[in-house]
């Protein structure tokens, strides 16, 4: 059902790979609930050609820009600003690359050129992207800025790696940028802490399916999907939650507030 949450507002999301991205229902829903939207992601992921479905479907196009490099973000909101015919209300931050990850380097032995590119893509991008749009005086006053994260930032998952660290940048990232952008444009900046989902980033993790099916064995809920993240991210556009900045909302169905519960009791027993 559509609320028209987000009518006449303008925005640009990342991270749209596929149709099992985060991002690609976030860009669904964003459309369905009234937005104009274009869409973003590095000029790699554009040549697997399935972003250009979403774009289609959601009457927009495709912007590509590597999320590291400041002349790429310049274009992209110069392009999206013009294209959208005004300033941006949201933006989505829906990225996440570790190399190390990738190429199945242990923690203790890690390529460190590699950790860098893990940060520089997964969480200071974040920040060139607040950077370069505020620069540019692209967001429009009383806006939202949203990045994705991971409780691996709080609490260790070995095989999450060097991401671990990328998601407690990222975090910190959004209490500093959600200060500023706060006191100078009233723009809220939040991170969404998502559980384990099946995507190509997510399932990249080794033992991937394993950590999946052991938080929605500890999550009350169960896990959240992918599609009832991108409603709490619509939620965090719209005008219904102006107060709340500089969190990260926990969305993982209560695996954060669990201690231990009956099934995986259960599991233990067996
Ligand atoms: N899947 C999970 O279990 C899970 C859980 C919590 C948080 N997250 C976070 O959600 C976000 C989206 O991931 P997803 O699970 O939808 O997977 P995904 O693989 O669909 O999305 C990751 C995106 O990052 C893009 N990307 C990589 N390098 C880039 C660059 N240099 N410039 C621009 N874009 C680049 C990829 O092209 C891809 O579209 C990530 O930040 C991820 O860490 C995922």
């Amino acid at each position: 059902m559509a609320y028209n949450l987000l009518k006449g507002k303008r925005g640009i999301i990342s991270g749209a790979l596929d149709s099992s991205s985060i991002a690609w229902k976030v860009a669904e829903k964003a459309f369905r609930e009234g937005a104009s939207i274009i869409l973003t992601n590095a000029p790699i992921a554009m040549r697997m050609g399935e972003i250009n479905k979403l774009a289609e479907a959601c009457k927009t196009e495709v912007v590509p820009a590597d999320a590291t490099s400041l002349e790429d973000l310049e274009n992209l909101y110069n392009t999206s600003t013009e294209k959208l015919g005004g300033k941006i209300d949201f933006l989505l931050h829906s990225i996440g690359m570790s190399p190390n990850v990738r190429k199945k380097k242990e923690y203790g032995d890690l390529n460190y050129d590699w950790f860098q590119k893990t940060l520089d893509v997964s969480a200071l991008s974040f920040h060139k992207m607040m950077q370069v749009g505020d620069k540019q005086d692209a967001f429009n006053e009383g806006g939202s800025i949203l990045a994705l994260s991971y409780i691996a930032a709080q609490r260790t998952f070995p095989d999450y790696s060097d991401m671990a660290q990328a998601k407690s940048v990222l975090e910190s990232i959004a209490r500093s940028y959600g200060y500023r952008l706060g006191r100078s444009k009233n723009i809220r900046v939040n991170t969404i802490s998502q559980s384990p989902t099946m995507t190509t980033a997510g399932s990249g993790v080794p033992g991937f399916d394993i950590f999946f099916s052991y938080a929605d064995k500890m999550s009350p809920l169960g896990n959240a999907s992918a599609e009832a993240c991108a409603d709490y991210c619509i939620a965090m556009f719209s005008d219904l939650t102006k107060m709340v900045t500089m969190q990260n909302l926990m969305h993982d169905g209560g695996f954060s507030s669990s201690g231990i519960t009956d099934e995986i009791i259960e599991e233990l027993r067996k």
